[in-house]
């Protein structure tokens, strides 16, 4: 069937409606007129599988990543970057129209300057002889040599490592996962293993590649999905990343959260200064490993960070000691149940939640404070947070961040102020 492509869903799949019907394509540009066959019918939509392109749109253009089609780790590479950062902002604007009602002003997306090679994290999948990334939306993985998106020495080390299991095949079958982190030529490494083994010569040849490398054995017994986790042992080589940023020193671990794409990290937090004030008071709920409080107290009166996850608040712990930083005070715990120690004092609140959202109980245990800033990852829990407080909160700025080139996800930033009127505050 031949039709044209009129929108993108929420996958970037591309949208055409003939005769009342919807339908769903892959790979499909916006413009486009396409041939398509129908693979799954439901009532009112189906999804179909793009056939042939007999007009292509002017964004198209051809992924430079030979595992494009299969591997789920990206799925806009066809499409020009311009193309790309107009999607995201659009795909942030409906998914709040759609949630909340709200017909926002949503800002240009904001560029990453570099577009490949971005990523300074990255955690290879193990199977049997398999290694790479899931398909899309499958716990099957894509066989791979290398990934365009992550920094090149990561690729390297991931070679390294499938050159050192050919050379061991009796460990191959206990490997779950490869973590490699790397920031300025300091890389860390965690080889996720069911079981323990002696590990050492692989750091040995590491070490003759690299100077500042350190290795870890994670033994992870679990059956789910999670990867960090069990008992984690240094094998040898440095411990911690050293950064300094922002005129801040601080030390990163392998398990504790770290933004992986550093370039666009600094574009959000310069933002989230420009809303801070000298003489506020901040919280800052989900700090992970402590920067941004430490960034906002150069500004701001105080600073609480609330962060669950023990290795990222010790990070934040060492980078107040060593930087001297005296206005802020890092707390561990479950924000939820933290927040009613320190809510009465707060001006600013800036909310970084994982994935899932900050869900109900906290955004309506927020509500008084005077201003919110909140950072997304995923627009759809977003726009459900923002459905909790919207007739007591105006939005006044909604900025995406192009955190994740040529993949789907954006990160995204909302500037809300409490209404001053209460006659503002729709029921
Ligand atoms: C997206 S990260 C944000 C980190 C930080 N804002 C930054 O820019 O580096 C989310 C952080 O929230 C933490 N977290 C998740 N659930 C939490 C909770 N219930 N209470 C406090 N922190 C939580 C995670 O461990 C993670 O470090």
């Amino acid at each position: 069937m031949q039709t044209t492509i009129i929108d993108y869903g929420m996958n970037a799949e591309g949208i055409a409606r003939e005769n009342n019907f919807v339908y769903f394509i892959p790979y499909a540009l916006n413009g486009e007129i396409v041939e398509i066959e129908v693979e799954k019918q439901l009532k009112n939509y189906a999804f179909a599988k793009l056939k042939s392109i007999i007009v292509p749109s002017n964004n198209r253009i051809s992924p430079r990543c030979p595992y494009f089609y299969e591997c789920g780790g990206c799925s806009l590479q066809h499409m020009n970057y311009i193309e790309q950062l107009n999607y995201k902002s659009l795909l942030v604007k409906k998914t709040i129209k759609k949630i909340t009602n709200l017909d926002c002003v949503v800002q240009n997306t904001i560029a990453c300057d570099q577009i490949f090679n971005y990523r300074n994290k990255a955690s290879f999948n193990f199977f049997m002889q398999i290694s790479g990334f899931y398909k899309h939306k499958s716990n099957d993985i894509v066989n791979i040599d290398a990934c365009l998106l992550v920094n090149n020495d990561i690729n390297n080390v991931y070679s390294l490592f499938l050159k050192y299991l050919s050379e061991n095949q009796e460990i191959r079958k206990h490997i779950k996962n490869l973590v490699v982190r790397i920031i300025n030529n300091q890389i860390l490494v965690a080889i996720v293993s069911k079981e323990y083994f002696e590990c050492k010569s692989f750091y040995n040849i590491l070490n003759l590649n690299y100077k500042n490398v350190g290795v870890f054995l994670i033994v992870n017994k679990r059956k789910d999905s999670v990867v960090l986790s069990g008992k984690c042992i240094h094998i040898s080589g440095i411990k911690q990343i050293k950064v300094q940023n922002y005129n801040i020193n601080y030390d990163i671990d392998i398990l504790s959260f770290h933004q992986t794409n550093i370039y666009i990290q600094n574009k959000i937090y310069d933002k989230v200064l420009d809303y801070v004030n000298k003489e506020d008071i901040v919280i800052n709920a989900f700090s992970g490993a402590g920067l941004l409080s430490a960034i906002i107290s150069q500004k701001a009166k105080y600073v609480y960070g609330v962060e669950i996850e023990k290795s990222s608040h010790l990070n934040a712990e060492q980078l107040i000691k060593k930087n001297n930083i005296k206005n802020v005070k890092n707390i561990l715990g479950d924000f939820n149940k933290k927040f009613k120690t320190i809510k009465d004092k707060a001006d600013l609140i800036i909310l970084d939640p994982s994935k899932k959202g900050c869900g109900k109980d906290i955004m309506q245990q927020i509500i008084g404070i005077n201003s919110i800033i909140y950072i997304s990852c995923n627009p759809i829990a977003l726009s459900k947070d923002l459905q909790f407080i919207k007739n007591i909160y105006i939005i006044e700025d909604i900025i995406p961040f192009d955190m994740f080139p040529n993949t789907n996800n954006v990160e995204t930033l909302v500037k809300l102020k409490l209404k001053e009127n209460k006659n503002d505050i729709e029921h």
